[in-house]
């Protein structure tokens, strides 16, 4: 009896993950999945983040960051160049369809790579709360974006990239220029990897699509 229950429950299991496994790709998304990996879940050798969490709202602006050339254009910014055409020759209508199957799409959660001191992150973290909230879930009326759920590999490329002015520089937006003041406190990275670190602990479910 148990064992009939159990392997029904494999059975449902099984075709539920084939069912998530088996959403098409709209054809527009198809050039995004070929950096960004299978159901945009981010792909490390194309140092291309995770989009399957990112609220629309923030992939919005970060399309449009890069089309005034806000981002992208720094000459040590190699993996924003390669981002920038792609945003240059999104159409409104192809954006809509990526919004669309972000909300479908649940892909694996990332794998870590980072294994700084989790403890010493979580006190490093208190200063990123009032802008990415407690869960790392994002504050939209702060344009913070969601941290949880992130490759931790481009979330500390990130945080480079804002300390040293390669992300931000460019910017006219002025929340851009909080977040490149909030780097500046970090003095190394140690202090980004334990950060990171406890990040990655977090829970993305509180995430807002
Ligand atoms: C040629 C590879 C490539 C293609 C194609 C590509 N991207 Fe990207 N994308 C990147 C890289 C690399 C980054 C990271 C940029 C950085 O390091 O600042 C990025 C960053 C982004 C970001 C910013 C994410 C964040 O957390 O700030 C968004 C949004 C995005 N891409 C959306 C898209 C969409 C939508 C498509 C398809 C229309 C697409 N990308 C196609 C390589 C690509
Ligand atoms: C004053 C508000 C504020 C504080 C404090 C702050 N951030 Fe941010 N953060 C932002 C905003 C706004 C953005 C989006 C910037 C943009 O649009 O390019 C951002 C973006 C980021 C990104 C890039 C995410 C992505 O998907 O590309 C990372 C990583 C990040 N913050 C980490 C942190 C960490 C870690 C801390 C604490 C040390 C922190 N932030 C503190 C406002 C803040």
């Amino acid at each position: 009896m148990y064992r009939i229950i159990a392997i029904s429950f494999m059975l449902l299991f099984v075709s539920f993950s084939n069912a998530q496994n088996m959403i098409a790709t709209p054809s527009s998304v198809v050039p995004c999945t070929v950096c960004h990996g299978t159901q945009l879940m981010g792909n490390k050798s194309n140092e291309a983040p995770r989009l399957a969490e990112l609220p629309a709202w923030y992939i919005e602006r970060q399309i449009n960051e890069f089309k005034a050339q806000g981002r992208g254009v720094h000459p040590d910014d190699h993996s924003g160049a390669e981002m920038l055409p792609s945003a240059m020759l999104l159409t409104p209508e192809a954006l809509q369809e990526v919004f669309e199957f972000i909300a479908v799409v649940k892909p694996p959660q990332p794998e870590k790579t980072l294994h700084g001191d989790i403890e010493r992150g979580k006190q490093l973290y208190m200063q990123c709360v009032a802008c990415h909230g407690a869960a790392g879930e994002g504050v939209e009326i702060l344009k913070a974006p969601p941290l949880a759920g992130q490759n931790d590999w481009y979330l500390l490329k990130q945080l480079q990239h804002f300390k040293s002015g390669v992300r931000g520089a460019n910017s006219k937006d002025s929340s851009v220029q909080t977040m490149v003041f909030a780097s500046k406190a970090l003095s190394n990275e140690t202090d980004m990897i334990d950060i990171i670190s406890y990040i990655s602990t977090l829970n993305n479910e509180t995430g807002t699509n």
